[in-house]
């Protein structure tokens, strides 16, 4: 499988809760890649919580650095790397992704994503207001935009590993 990656990254994207960093370092492991989370990276570029890049400069400076990361990490070599939900609807962000990666949607219903969200402290989209309507508003505006990924993983309420299996199989 390595070898027929060659240099590109397996890119993990979906909705927050449907297990993208659980996923991805395990299917990291399970192929000997380097395992990158690009939420973390934005943070250490930025010196800054998730959180407090969101309370201090706004979405769009989020967006904005989260492009840049994405776009230096995914120069960086082979990796599994999981991207924050919002990261694949940025169409620089897609471009680079489909000549430099496989993208891999990681789907999952409205409540599975309720189940795997109650840490909301790096989700400031779920802070306020009802998360479940944001919820499903997020999946009627991503989920036509996630389906144009290389690979689709239906994760069901799966254990991680089963996903990770099923991702290998496909590959
Ligand atoms: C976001 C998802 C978060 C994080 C930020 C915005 C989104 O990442 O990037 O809070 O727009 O869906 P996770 O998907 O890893 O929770």
């Amino acid at each position: 499988i390595r070898a027929a990656l060659g240099a590109r990254s397996l890119v993990l994207i979906g909705l927050m809760g449907a297990g993208k960093s659980s996923v991805g370092k395990r299917l990291a492991g399970a192929l000997g890649l380097p395992f990158t989370d690009a939420d973390h990276e934005i943070e250490v570029a930025a010196g800054e919580s998730i959180q407090e890049i969101f309370a201090d400069h706004g979405e769009a400076y989020f967006r904005d650095g989260e492009r840049k990361v994405i776009a230096r990490l995914l120069t960086s070599g082979p990796q599994v790397l999981a991207t924050g939900g919002g990261a694949f609807m940025d169409s620089e962000t897609r471009n680079r992704v489909a000549e430099s990666g496989l993208s891999i949607w990681l789907r999952a219903e409205l409540p599975v994503l309720m189940k795997r969200v109650r840490r909301r402290s790096h989700r400031p989209l779920l802070a306020t207001g009802d998360a479940r309507e944001t919820m499903k508003r997020l999946m009627d505006e991503r989920y036509p935009v996630y389906a144009q990924a290389d690979l689709v993983v239906d994760t069901k309420d799966a254990p991680h590993d089963t996903v990770v299996g099923e991702i290998v199989g496909m590959l």
